[in-house]
């Protein structure tokens, strides 16, 4: 069993389909382990995609990320963190393949509805940056 960290982000929790997300989740065979709505502040977000601080979208991913509640979840499944990504789709919408998360409910490349793990390292990082020991049992 592997496990992997997913965001339903702002634009998709504005959309109200939260509920889609986790249908399709459950769907796919994933057992939610956790999860949580939040408000990041701006700090937050940075602090999430930290990695991702000298790209030129920096600024408008982190405003992007707090601008409303997202949902944070640990998913578990064989084979989650590769799963999730393709359940999800490519990073652009319009790129994304037909019937995927991305495809049916983002909106462009920031406003793209979710957001997964990318390797296990990651994973570990991003679950630990929002849940602690008591959430994960
Ligand atoms: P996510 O999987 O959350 O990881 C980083 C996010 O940055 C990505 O999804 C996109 O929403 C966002 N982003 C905005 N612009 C770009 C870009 N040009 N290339 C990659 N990611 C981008």
């Amino acid at each position: 069993m592997e496990r992997t960290f997913a965001i339903v982000k702002p634009d998709a929790v504005e959309k109200n389909v939260i509920g889609r997300v986790l249908n399709r989740i459950e769907e796919e065979g994933f057992k939610v382990v956790a999860m949580r709505m939040v408000n990041l502040s701006r700090t937050d977000a940075e602090g999430f995609y930290a990695v991702h601080e000298e790209r030129p979208f920096f600024n408008d991913l982190t405003q992007f990320m707090s601008s409303g509640p997202a949902v944070v979840m640990c998913l578990e499944r064989d084979g989650a963190i590769a799963k999730w990504r393709e359940v999800m789709g490519a990073t652009n919408p319009e790129e994304a393949a037909e019937g995927t998360l991305r495809k049916q409910l983002g909106t462009n490349i920031e406003r793209n509805a979710t957001h997964g793990s990318d390797a296990p390292e990651t994973a570990a990082t991003e679950i630990a940056y929002f849940f602690g020991g008591i959430d994960l049992r």
